[in-house]
């Protein structure tokens, strides 16, 4: 497998299997794919529930993968509202226009392979972005959030959300073991660059932890 531009919250570029997750291609991505679409439904109710879109909203999604999160994002805007899937993987961009192919034909929705520090798109088009199991990954993270920030309209707001374990929970499925640092870094990069911090949420599947999430809202 290749090496990537994904870079693992360290600015170090991801080799092999690694990739898997981070920047999806070739057979081993699909497999990830799949298994993104399986196992990410929680972290995108999660993230959506946080965001709280409204109908006719325009939203976009920063590392759509398969684009499970889009699809859901879709059904809380309602035929009115605008979903946008941008994913820096030319194979997750493949898998996630597959999903929500009718929407985009219909013009409600729109993937696209872009990297989330450069931003195909105009300022202050969208009224609410999120991230989900891909903040991590994102090897300009401060350059990120500033191109969010430029997309969303004044008043806009943005989820950050984690895969998550808590100390008692086996698990290390994709990195949840340490969702709530990475939950913590988004959130200290946010404020720095003069986000408000509108809420922090952790969610629950039972006794297990699920996920962590920071809302913010961009600066004015
Ligand atoms: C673990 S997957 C999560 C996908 C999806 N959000 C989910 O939860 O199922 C991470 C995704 O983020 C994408 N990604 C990583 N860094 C990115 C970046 N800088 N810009 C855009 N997409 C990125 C990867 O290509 C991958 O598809």
């Amino acid at each position: 497998m290749r090496a990537s531009m994904a870079a693992n919250g360290s600015g170090e570029r991801c080799k092999g299997v690694s990739c898997m997750w981070g920047d999806p291609s070739g057979l081993l991505g699909g497999v990830a794919l799949t298994a993104m679409a399986i196992a990410g439904g929680g972290q995108n109710k999660a993230a959506l529930d946080l965001l709280s879109p409204r109908p006719g909203d325009s939203i976009i999604e920063l590392g759509c993968g398969p684009g499970m999160g889009v699809r859901a994002a879709l059904k809380r805007v309602g035929r009115q509202g605008f979903v946008a899937g941008i994913d820096q993987s030319a194979t997750a961009a493949h898998y996630a226009a597959h999903a929500v192919h009718g929407a985009c034909l219909e013009g409600r929705a729109a993937i696209m392979r872009a990297e989330a520090a450069d931003l195909p798109f105009r300022d202050s088009m969208f009224d609410r972005a999120f991230a989900v199991n891909s903040f991590q990954f994102w090897s300009d993270p401060a350059r990120a959030l500033r191109e969010i920030a430029r997309v969303l309209a004044p008043g806009g707001r943005l989820v950050i959300t984690q895969r998550a374990a808590g100390h008692d929970n086996a698990t290390n499925f994709a990195g949840a073991a340490r969702g709530m640092e990475r939950i913590g870094q988004a959130t200290a990069l946010l404020k720095a660059q003069g986000w408000r911090i509108v809420d922090e949420r952790c969610v629950q599947d039972g006794p297990r932890l699920l996920a962590v999430s920071v809302l913010a809202e961009r600066p004015a």
